[in-house]
């Protein structure tokens, strides 16, 4: 009979091992690179242990249950939350009710559970255990180039045709606007971001804790991908950021708008530095820019902004267990702030 406790530093090589026989030798490696980041470094956890619950049968680990601690704000309300990450049980011991028992482990230790891109199994059990499905997370594209409709499992012929016919439509969206407020490019966040996300927090349902600390631990400091951070500023303040990266993928150059903040009634300040990032993809020779946005108003700028929604895999899961929601929580989340950003789904 398995029992589930918390981490301790000796479970570190078994745990490794159980990783890679679970999700592979790549994700592996790249999951050990992050690892002193990810779970050592956290603002929201310092100088405590990792928060990842483990599942022992006698000596050997035959399971776990890792987890991201976040502050979130639940309308208006902070409370303390995790997002949960790699969970994982040893092939051998799957669909025996392990995964279930570290499931409800985790979620009774957390006062918000928030789980992000969810894998096949993952997103059953999650179901068979009726957990509230907020998912997916809405995923917008806008093109910028003729190639950036190409799809890697259709043929060159369909392809080239694709990116003919809507080569115009491209060219309309794709058009340079200019900017109507400052963009500065930053290095990090100052106390003045914590600031504006203390001034914005009321206005989300649901968000994690954007403050200067979270975002220069996610964006700044982090070890395996590099981003860049522009900041909107108006009379002299920091009203927003944005924060981006370009990547390479099978079919082309795509912009990845992992996070941004600003005022969701300011339609100016977003549209800004929805067109500072247009202008950084285009000077990188990308074709698409990318990026996922839960909140309803921040969709509605990005659509006006030449963004289109496409097909989400991002299956998204959330439960407050220790603060008062109404009953219509889970099925309006138009004021819910959530990007790719959040979790660690942009690795
Ligand atoms: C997800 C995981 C931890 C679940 O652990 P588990 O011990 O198998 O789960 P349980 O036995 O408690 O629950 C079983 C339920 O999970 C779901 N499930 C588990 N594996 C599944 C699979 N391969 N396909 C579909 N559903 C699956 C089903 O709802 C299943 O219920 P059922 O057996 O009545 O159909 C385990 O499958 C795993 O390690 N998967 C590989 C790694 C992974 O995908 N991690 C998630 C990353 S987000």
């Amino acid at each position: 009979m398995a029992e589930i406790t918390a981490y301790r530093p000796e479970d570190r090589r078994a745990v490794e091992a159980l990783y890679r026989r679970v999700f592979g030798n790549d994700a592996a490696e790249s999951s050990r690179l992050r690892w002193e980041w990810q779970y050592g470094r956290n603002p929201n956890n310092p100088g405590r242990e990792p928060e990842i619950w483990i599942a022992r049968e006698g000596k050997a680990i035959v399971g776990q249950y890792a987890t991201m601690p976040v502050q979130v704000s639940v309308r208006g309300s902070e409370v303390r939350g995790s997002w949960g990450m790699d969970v994982m049980v040893a092939p051998e011991r799957q669909r025996q009710g392990l995964g279930e028992l570290l499931f409800r482990t985790w979620d009774r230790h957390v006062g918000v559970a928030l789980g992000l891109g969810l894998s096949e199994s993952s997103h059953r059990l999650f179901q068979k255990l009726r957990w509230p499905e907020v998912g997916p997370l809405p995923c917008l594209v806008k093109p910028l180039t003729r190639r950036a409709l190409r799809r890697p499992n259709w043929p060159l012929p369909l392809n080239r045709l694709v990116s003919a016919v809507t080569l115009p439509i491209v060219k309309l969206v794709a058009r340079p606007r200019p900017m109507s407020a400052e963009v500065r490019l930053i290095q990090r966040f100052d106390a003045s971001f914590t600031t504006l996300w203390e001034t914005l927090a009321p206005k989300f349902d649901l968000a994690v804790r954007r403050d200067a600390a979270y975002l220069n631990w996610k964006y700044v400091d982090v070890p395996h991908v590099r981003y860049s951070i522009a900041a909107l500023r108006r009379d002299d303040r920091n009203v927003g950021y944005a924060v981006y990266r370009h990547l390479r993928e099978p079919r082309g150059r795509v912009t990845l708008l992992a996070d941004f903040l600003t005022d969701p009634d300011d339609e100016g300040g977003l549209d800004t530095l929805i067109r500072w990032v247009d202008r950084e993809a285009r000077l990188a020779d990308s074709d698409k820019i990318r990026t996922f946005a839960m909140h309803g108003e921040f969709r509605r700028i990005l659509r006006r902004a030449g963004y289109f929604v496409v097909k989400s895999t991002v299956e998204f899961v959330a439960k407050v267990n220790t603060a008062e929601v109404p009953a219509d929580f889970y099925t309006n989340t138009e004021r819910w702030h959530v990007t790719i950003g959040d979790s660690d789904q942009d690795r």
